[in-house]
């Protein structure tokens, strides 16, 4: 639906644009931008309310009954008739979480929430560092992509652990899970849509045929625990809503820490003496997680639909119309961080970022996300301090939410 805002009250943008090179290349001195200008304007090009400052993003995440989740998965910009086609007759989803509003949300996440426990996430984090050092040791003396050696693989290793897949498919997960991002969060070609929309029914069709074996080969992984709770109360959660959740977490759980690690690494061996100092205090590190998580995060920027006519900051929006809320401005917004453009390690309110969003659909994996940030870290400065930042072009999805270096070329040390 485009929507007609009312321009006496609501200031239009027809530059913003968060798909050009230059916008990709620096989102924040463009979401700043807007938000000095700003709290809220409206984009023809997206046709969205566009919210800049923290309190209006950390309201809306805070009030689901107005801001509905349930556009969160939907592509930002329509598919092509063939790849609706493909969707519509194969990709039999529902939503469970993420696009989901109570009170099936509510159902869903609290069982999830018991899965997601602290005692699961502790027994992971050993496997978490055997991986991390197991994929450092590969590596060989020379440039090398850290993206492709570590941050890539770790995090599919550990989300796919959690889950319980078989570590023998994870080629095969791989190749289908690729190009989501710049599919529903980006403008892909026709070309483009039909291959991602055929590797989602593969991993769909896969999630819900390894539902099945877990069903009848029970382990000690999220799935078994979700199925355990299932035959307990068939009323608390479906084995196709099961199905569900496995497809949603290995998207939400992969390609994010992905970017947080090449995100961190970027910004710390860029600026050498941050890199020393966490080499010679490992403490810091936690720290400086959470400040990457602020200054540069995975997401920044997310959807909610409005589910009736609302004013914020002084605009009347209507039922019906898509926000989009810019994390990154947030992130950075100096009515809330000081010096929000300093990169500081030891900054002590930086957990108060919205990277994670807020409210009832906090992240689930933030927990996790910060076992493997805080863990590939540690065992990069005790194995590799003397690693240094190759001189590169950083590219990176071409999409309006996620945010990570595609390659991150770095001179491994040795010869
Ligand atoms: C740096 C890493 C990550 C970032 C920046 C991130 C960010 C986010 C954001 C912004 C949301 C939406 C919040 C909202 O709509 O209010 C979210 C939701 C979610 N995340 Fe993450 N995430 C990360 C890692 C993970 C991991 C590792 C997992 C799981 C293994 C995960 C699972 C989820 C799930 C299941 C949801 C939906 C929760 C719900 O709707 O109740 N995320 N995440």
């Amino acid at each position: 639906m485009t929507i007609t805002p009312d321009v006496r009250t609501c200031p239009i943008d027809a530059d913003f644009d968060p798909l050009s090179e230059e916008y990709l290349d620096d989102p924040y001195a463009h979401q700043n931008a807007v938000r000095d200008r700003g709290p809220i304007f409206y984009s023809p090009r997206l046709d969205m309310y566009v919210l800049t400052r923290y309190e209006d993003i950390e309201a809306v995440f805070r009030n689901p009954s107005v801001f509905s989740a349930t556009i969160q998965q939907q592509p930002v910009f329509d598919l092509a008739p063939e790849t609706k086609k493909i969707l519509v007759e194969k990709f039999t989803t529902t939503a469970v979480m993420s696009d989901c509003d109570p009170p099936m949300h509510t159902r869903i996440r609290a069982l999830n929430m018991k899965g997601f426990s602290a005692r699961r996430i502790a027994a992971l984090e050993p496997r978490v560092r055997a991986k991390t050092i197991e994929l450092i040791d590969r590596i060989e003396p020379g440039p090398v992509d850290m993206v492709a050696a570590l941050s890539y693989p770790l995090p599919a290793f550990v989300v796919s652990a959690l889950i319980g897949f078989p570590e023998e498919d994870a080629d095969r997960i791989k190749a289908w899970c690729g190009n989501r991002i710049e599919f529903s969060w980006g403008a892909p070609s026709v070309a483009e849509q039909a291959e991602v929309a055929n590797n989602m029914v593969s991993y769909w069709e896969y999630c819900q045929r390894f539902v099945e074996f877990r069903k009848e080969n029970p382990a000690d992984d999220f799935t078994s625990y979700l199925l355990a709770a299932h035959r307990e109360n068939p009323e608390s959660i479906s084995e196709y809503e099961i199905a569900n959740v496995t497809f949603g977490l290995s998207f939400a759980g992969h390609e994010t820490t992905t970017s947080l690690a090449g995100s961190a690494l970027r910004r710390l061996l860029s600026r050498r003496q941050l890199w020393e100092e966490i080499c010679a205090d490992p403490s810091l590190i936690p720290g400086a997680v959470e400040e990457m998580l602020r200054y540069d995060s995975a997401v920044i920027a997310w959807r909610r639909r409005t589910t009736r006519e609302v004013t914020v900051a002084g605009v009347e929006i209507p039922q019906g119309a898509t926000v989009l809320l810019l994390l990154g401005a947030a992130n950075h917004d100096p009515s809330h961080f000081h010096d929000p453009e300093v990169l500081d390690i030891r900054r002590a309110d930086a957990k108060a970022h919205l990277a994670f969003g807020k409210g009832i659909h906090f992240c689930l994996g933030a927990a996790l996300a910060r076992v493997e940030g805080r863990v590939i870290l540690e065992e990069l400065t005790k194995r590799a301090p003397e690693m240094t930042l190759l001189p590169q072009e950083f590219t990176f999805p071409r999409n309006i939410s996620f945010r990570g270096p595609k390659q991150l070329w770095v001179q491994w040390p040795g010869r």
